[in-house]
């Protein structure tokens, strides 16, 4: 049955020696160095989730007709395993990742992965390459993902996927660090329209982004906001993160859930930032508002928020020639305390009363 898939554990014969392992991980950027070893499950019509390894990291062979090359059938997660103050290993919360991942699979028409058996695998590959893990302020980056090989090139659902975990040590997603970010506003590119995969976790997306993620660059920006698909007015998200506006009263507003994507960080900042009495609105907030908000002082910060990027002050905004700034322009009281607290539960240096962190025995 789907739940009770063994795995064989073939530990690597060429893994990286210690002294190289322990330079890589001191010069660590996003996503440039990886571990040791992978995970792969398999996925067959008529036989469901079979042949799970924990191998030796290395290169698929694909056949050129795998219909993830041709119709874009791969959907992935983002998560981290932190490394808290008292030594242990957690990972945040994550069985919300094996459900996006599962709602991901349903809305591209891939199979159901049985959240046991993503948690399973995602341990595995963080016990066996647990020396990865940095130390101090980096975190493990895991991504699963699961793709389409099989090879047909008719229009439908494959019958045949590989699920696979890999992990990178990584440390601040921004160059800058946690110093404020310029974004881009696109008018002219649109990231997800109603009933399309916004709310997916899936390759497509990013690929459709990159052009308008090259704009914002172009124009010295350090990422793109996307606006709604329909009417071009209402703020969604950016590349791969989501938004938070902190208004002069105190309340928080963040676009609501539809098109983009339900990221944990937003959910858990939501939930921290009630904790802490504040008000938390989950609305419609247009352009146009966030322009007259900012220049009538109104409006106090702006952060972006993900797995990557954990919490990213907003300090400046540009739109077609018009550029504004939050603020001075810096890291703003709200979105320093609500990443001291969700950092501080990541890290082990603070409670964690709503039970996200998961450890790894
Ligand atoms: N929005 C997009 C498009 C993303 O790629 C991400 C990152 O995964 C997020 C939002 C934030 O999601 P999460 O907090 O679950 O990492
Ligand atoms: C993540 O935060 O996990 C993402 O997938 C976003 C991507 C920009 C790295």
């Amino acid at each position: 049955m789907d739940h009770k898939v063994d795995f064989q554990v073939f530990p690597s014969e060429n893994m990286v020696p210690a002294p190289d392992r322990a330079r890589l991980l001191d010069n660590l950027g996003f996503g440039k160095v990886f571990t040791d070893h992978m995970v792969a499950v398999s996925w067959e019509a008529g036989k469901g989730w079979h042949e799970a390894h924990v191998r030796e990291r290395r290169p698929f062979q694909l056949d050129p007709a795998s219909a993830v090359l041709h119709y874009a059938q791969e959907i992935f997660e983002g998560m981290k395993a932190y490394r808290t103050e008292q030594g242990s290993i957690v990972l945040f919360r994550p069985e919300e990742n094996a459900r996006r991942f599962q709602n991901s699979a349903a809305r591209l028409a891939m199979p159901i992965m049985p959240e046991e058996l993503f948690l399973d695998a995602v341990e595995r590959l963080v016990r066996i390459d647990r020396e990865w893990l940095p130390a101090g302020e980096g975190s493990l980056y895991l991504r699963p993902f699961m793709f389409a090989d099989e090879a047909f090139l008719g229009v439908r659902p494959a019958n045949r996927y590989t699920f696979c975990v890999i992990a990178s040590p990584v440390g601040a997603y921004f160059k800058g660090g946690a110093k404020p970010i310029t974004v881009w506003v696109t008018d002219k590119y649109s990231r997800a329209a109603p009933g399309g995969t916004g709310a997916a976790k899936c390759g497509g997306n990013y690929a459709a982004s990159l052009i308008a993620q090259a704009e914002a660059i172009e124009k010295g920006c350090d990422q793109v906001v996307f606006l709604d698909a329909a009417e071009h007015r209402w703020v969604e998200e950016l590349g791969g993160m989501n938004i938070f506006f902190v208004m002069e009263s105190g309340t928080l507003v963040t676009p609501p859930l539809g098109t983009i994507l339900p990221g944990i960080t937003r959910a858990s900042l939501i939930a921290l930032a009630r904790d802490a009495g504040m008000n938390v609105e989950e609305k419609p907030y247009s352009f146009e508002q966030w322009r007259d908000d900012a220049a009538a002082g109104r409006l106090k910060e702006v952060f972006a928020c993900g797995t990557a990027a954990v919490v990213a002050p907003i300090g400046h905004v540009h739109h077609g020639d018009n550029r504004f700034s939050i603020g001075s322009g810096e890291v703003g009281p709200v979105t320093r305390q609500l990443r001291e607290a969700l950092v501080g539960i990541q890290k082990g240096s603070r409670p964690d009363p709503h039970g996200w962190l998961h450890v790894i025995a």
